[in-house]
C-alpha cells in the first residue's frame, strides 16, 4: 500500500479534539483533506481551486464534471464557488437539458416533468440524452446517471430520488447508504467502478464520525443512514463557498431510527467491489480494514441477550419507521450473517484480529443454527406449534421460547402452501412474528443463512403466492398486512403505513434486484424473469414509483415518490445479471463445509430433534 493511502484512523475519545483529520487518496483524484470540525457542525469538508465559471462552460458544452485540482489555501483545502456563479450553473443546465424555445406547450410540460442532473451535474459520460424512442433500459440508464452526486467532482453517490413534481423533499434529496445498494451494482456491472470506490472510501471517513442526539452519540463504526452534499459559506468569507459531507446517523431522521442495516450493506458492497473489478487494494487499505473491524466489533459486542441474532429497534433497517419489527427482525439477520461472511473473506489476518476472528465465526455458526432452526416455517412446523406444550422449564425444551400456539394467526393456517415455507420475521420469547418479510428471506436465499432446502422452499413458496406477494408489481415488502386495532396499536395510527401501502404491505420494485440474485443462485431464474416482465409493463409508464399500494399492487402509492432511484436500480441490476447471470456470484456466498460441519453437530444436539429418538431428560419442576 502507497504511503499517501494511509489513513489516521483514530478512536474519537482518544483525541483531545472533537474530531480527527484524515486524508487519503480517492482513485486518481487529487488527494482530499478533511479539517477537523466543530462537534455540532460535523461534516467532511472537500475543498478545490476551480473556478465555478470555468466548470460552468464546461458543463454548457456538454462535457463532463472533471476531477477537480484541489488545492491547499492556508491550512485547508478550499473549494471556491460564488454563490451567483453557483446558481447561473444550474441555469445553463436546465437550459442545456430542457430547450424551452420552440417547443409545444405539451412537450414543454413533458420536459419539465423530467428529473434534473443532481448537484448541477450531467450523465456520467456528460451527453445529453439523445432524441428517439428509448428502451426502458436505456431510459433507466438516463435516469440513474441524473441521479449521481458529486463531491468535489467526482461521483460519490446517488440520490434517493429525483422527483421534480415532489413538494416535500424531506431526506429523499440525500444519498442513503441502503439505497445506493443496488445503484452501485448497476454501475459495477456496466464496468463504471469509480464511483463505487469513491462511495466506499468516502463512506468510510463518515462511519463514526461524532454525531450526537440529546447528548448521547452512537457507537463507533455505526454508519449513517444517508449524507448529503452541503454547499456552505466558507468560514469567513461571505462571497465563497465551499462543499461540505454531512452524514445523518439518525438524529435528524423521521422517528430517529438508528440505521443498523448501513455499515452490514456497506460490507456487502465492498467485497462485491472487490470480486467484480478483482481490484483487492481497497479492502486492503488499513482504514478499509479497520472500518470493517469496527464494523464487526459494534455488532460482536457483548450485550444482555442470549441469542446469537442483533438485537434492534424498529425501523432500523429499510423498513425504517413504526412497523413492529424490534427485537431480532430477519432482515437484520440476514444482513448481518451476509456481512460477516464476507467480512471473513475480506480481513487480512493480522495480530490482534485472532479473537475478533474467532468471535466472528463462533457467530455465523450460532446465528445460522439459530435462524434455520427457529425462524423456518413451514405446514410441518405450523403443525409442531399448533401442538406445542408450553411452560418448559427445562435445558432441553422443544418449545424453547414458550409459544402459545394460540399465537397462530388465522389467515397464515389457509396460507401456507403444501409445498414451500419461509423464515418468519421475528423470535423473542412468547412471541413469534408469522409475517413474511421479502428482503429478509430473499438475502437469506443469497447469502446462504437458509439451508439449500430451505432456499428452494422460499421460492417454491414465492411461486405458490404469487398472486399475494407479486400480483400486478414486484415484490410485496411484507405480507400481510396489518388492519385495524392491530395496524393502529403496532404502527401508532402511522398513516403512511396503512394497510397493503409503504412498508405495511406496499410492492416495492426496488426488490427486483434481490429476487434476481436469489432465483439465480438457485439455478431458477425464470421467476426472476417472470417478475421483471410484469415490471416493465408499469415501472416507466408510472414513473418509476417509491412503491406501490393495494393488495394487489395496482396504486402507485399513496405518498411515493416518483423517480425513485432504487427502483431504476433495482430494475437495471436485475436486467443485467438475467443478461448475464454469472456475474450474480459477485453478491452471493456459499456455505463452506467448516461451517456445515459444524452446523451438523448442533442439529444432532438439538433436543428437538432427538427427544423423539432419545429419551427426553426430565424437565426441572419449578
Ligand atoms: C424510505 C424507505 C427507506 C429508504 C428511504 C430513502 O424511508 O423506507 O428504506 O432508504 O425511504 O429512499
Amino acid at each position: 500500500m502507497a504511503a499517501s493511502e494511509t489513513v489516521l484512523r483514530v478512536p474519537l475519545g482518544t483525541l483531545s479534539t472533537s474530531c480527527y483529520l484524515a486524508s487519503f487518496l480517492v482513485n486518481s483524484t487529487p488527494s482530499l483533506s478533511f479539517k477537523p470540525v466543530s462537534r455540532n457542525r460535523t461534516g467532511l469538508r472537500c475543498t478545490n481551486l476551480h473556478e465555478i465559471s470555468r466548470v460552468s462552460k464546461s458543463l454548457a458544452r456538454g462535457n463532463s464534471l472533471h476531477s477537480p485540482n484541489c488545492g491547499f489555501k492556508g491550512k485547508k483545502l478550499v473549494f471556491t464557488i460564488c454563490k451567483c456563479q453557483k446558481h447561473d450553473v444550474e441555469e445553463n443546465i436546465r437550459s442545456t437539458l430542457l430547450p424551452s424555445e420552440g417547443l409545444s406547450n405539451e412537450l414543454k410540460s413533458d420536459l419539465d416533468e423530467m428529473p434534473l442532473p443532481v448537484n448541477g451535474s450531467l450523465s456520467s459520460n456528460g451527453n445529453v440524452p439523445s432524441a428517439g424512442p428509448k428502451s426502458i433500459e436505456d431510459e433507466a440508464w438516463d435516469l440513474l446517471r441524473q441521479s449521481i452526486v458529486y463531491y468535489c467532482g467526482s461521483p460519490i453517490g446517488t440520490i434517493a430520488a429525483n422527483d421534480p413534481n415532489s413538494t416535500s423533499v424531506l431526506n429523499y434529496d440525500q444519498v442513503f447508504i441502503r439505497d445506493f445498494i443496488p445503484s452501485g451494482i448497476a454501475f459495477l456491472l456496466k464496468g463504471e467502478y469509480d464511483i463505487v470506490r469513491n462511495f466506499i472510501l468516502y463512506t468510510l471517513q463518515l462511519q463514526s464520525w461524532e454525531k450526537t442526539m440529546d447528548c448521547h452519540s452512537p457507537g463507533q463504526g455505526l454508519m449513517p443512514a444517508s449524507f448529503k452534499v452541503k454547499t456552505v459559506p466558507l468560514d469567513g468569507d461571505d462571497s465563497m463557498t465551499e462543499e461540505v459531507l454531512d452524514p445523518d446517523f439518525g438524529e435528524a431522521a423521521i422517528g430517529r431510527v438508528a440505521p443498523v442495516d448501513s455499515g452490514l450493506w456497506w460490507i456487502i458492497l465492498l467485497r462485491a467491489y472487490g470480486k467484480c473489478t478483482g481490484d483487492l487494494s481497497v479492502q486492503e487499505r488499513v482504514d478499509v480494514q479497520t472500518g470493517i473491524k469496527m464494523i464487526l466489533k459494534l455488532c460482536l459486542a457483548d450485550g444482555f441477550d442470549m441469542f446469537p441474532t442483533l438485537l434492534v429497534t424498529d425501523g432500523s433497517c429499510m423498513i425504517d419507521r413504526r412497523m413492529g419489527i424490534h427485537g431480532h427482525p430477519l432482515e437484520i439477520q440476514a444482513l448481518f450473517y451476509s456481512a460477516l461472511v464476507c467480512a471473513r473473506e475480506m480481513l487480512t489476518p493480522e495480530d490482534g484480529s485472532a479473537d475478533l476472528i474467532r468471535a466472528l465465526n463462533n457467530r455465523l455458526v450460532a446465528l445460522s443454527f439459530h435462524i434455520r432452526e427457529y425462524y423456518w416455517l413451514d405446514l410441518k412446523k405450523i403443525n409442531e406449534i399448533y401442538r406445542y406444550q408450553t411452560e418448559e422449564y427445562s435445558y432441553d425444551a422443544v418449545n424453547k421460547f414458550n409459544i402459545y400456539p394460540d399465537q397462530i394467526p388465522s389467515w397464515l393456517v389457509d396460507f401456507m402452501p403444501n409445498r414451500g415455507g419461509y423464515l418468519i420475521g421475528n423470535l423473542q420469547p412468547a412471541h413469534m412474528d408469522f409475517r413474511f418479510f421479502s428482503l429478509g428471506n430473499l438475502w437469506s436465499i443469497v447469502s446462504s443463512l437458509a439451508t439449500n432446502d430451505q432456499s428452494h422452499a422460499i421460492l417454491d413458496f414465492v411461486e405458490a403466492k404469487w398472486a399475494e406477494l407479486v400480483a400486478d408489481m414486484p415484490f410485496k415488502i411484507c405480507y400481510p398486512a396489518m388492519e385495524g386495532e392491530e395496524w393502529r396499536i403496532i404502527t401508532g395510527s402511522d398513516p403512511k403505513n396503512t394497510p397493503w401501502s409503504y412498508h405495511n404491505g406496499g410492492a416495492w420494485p426496488t426488490l427486483l434486484w434481490q429476487l434476481t440474485v436469489a432465483s439465480i443462485k438457485m439455478g431458477r431464474p425464470e421467476i426472476a424473469e417472470k417478475a421483471v416482465e410484469l415490471a416493465e409493463r408499469r415501472i416507466s409508464i408510472d414513473k418509476w414509483p417509491e412503491y406501490y399500494d393495494t393488495k394487489r399492487a395496482r396504486f402507485i402509492g399513496k405518498q411515493a415518490r416518483l423517480y425513485q432511484t432504487w427502483s431504476i436500480a433495482g430494475y437495471l441490476v436485475a436486467k443485467l445479471l438475467l443478461a448475464n447471470p454469472s456475474a450474480a456470484n459477485f453478491l452471493t456466498s456459499e456455505e463452506d463445509s467448516d461451517l456445515r460441519n459444524a452446523f451438523s453437530c448442533m442439529i444432532s444436539a438439538n433436543p428437538r430433534r432427538t427427544r423423539g429418538r432419545k429419551k427426553a431428560q426430565q424437565p426441572f419442576i419449578v
